[in-house]
């Protein structure tokens, strides 16, 4: 599904290069839920980046479903990643101004090929699943932490992408918020293989991925299903 071929990313400032990503190299399965962990600093965001489509590498390939992604002009790249994937971040990153049912609505509104009719039964089917149907009216600052990053994931599944991208979803939960935010993940992997790679520095959530990759200053340093050397 996922094919990255000696992926680097150089961050140049004035006179200091970053190596950030350090010739990654790495296959990752259809319906697979990968873990990236490693230290702060180490690449994991870079990385997730590159996948998501949100930034461009220094060099190497990255293919998606057979598509060279590098070779995609914008206006591709704003619909491959409008019809294919989904992104869930840290900080949530939700509109304020708009309602849990609009920031849910939003990727979906941005699709040609739906009607308003559509867009709004899948919202509402997302809402259902993570269990805030009857907080679609409110805004995001009306709800706790741990139910926003859910009308994030819902508003990330709105548009069923076949890749779904997270950064440390749980960084700002505690950990009851965290299990059920993991819990939704899994939910959605088994239920619909949705293919799922997520940032992650707390050792505990590896119980929840099938592989693990660590990195280390742009270089993965170990590969393995969950259970074994990762
Ligand atoms: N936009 C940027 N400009 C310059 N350096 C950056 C930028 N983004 C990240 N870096 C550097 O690249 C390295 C990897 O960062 P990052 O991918 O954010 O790591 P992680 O997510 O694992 O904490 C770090 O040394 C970081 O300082
Ligand atoms: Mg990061």
């Amino acid at each position: 599904m996922i094919i990255i071929e000696n992926l680097k990313k150089i961050y140049r400032m004035g006179d200091v290069e970053v190596n950030a990503l350090d010739g990654v190299t790495l296959d990752i399965a259809k319906g697979e839920f990968l873990g990236i962990m490693g230290a702060s600093g180490s690449g994991k965001t870079t990385l997730l980046h590159m996948l998501g489509l949100l930034d461009e590498p220094t060099s190497g390939k990255i293919t998606i479903d057979g598509v060279d992604v590098g070779r995609l002009n914008d206006y591709e790249k704003t619909q491959f990643r409008l019809y294919k994937l989904g992104y869930v971040f840290q900080d949530y990153a939700l509109v304020p101004d708009l309602t849990v049912m609009e920031n849910v609505s939003l990727p979906a509104m941005l699709r040609l090929d739906r009607t308003e009719e559509q867009t709004h039964a899948g919202s509402f089917e997302v809402l259902q699943k993570i269990g805030l149907c009857d907080r679609r009216d409110h805004l995001p600052r009306e709800l706790s932490g741990g139910q926003q990053q859910r009308v994030s994931i819902a508003r990330a599944m709105v548009n069923k992408p076949d890749i779904l991208f997270a950064d440390e979803p749980c960084a700002n939960l505690d950990s009851e918020n965290s299990r059920l935010v993991l819990d939704l993940f899994k939910e959605i992997n088994e239920e619909f293989h949705q293919t799922i790679v997520m940032v992650s520095h707390e050792d505990w959530h590896k119980d929840y991925f099938h592989r693990i990759i660590r990195l280390k200053d742009g270089k993965i340093i170990s590969d393995g299903s969950n259970g074994q050397s990762a």
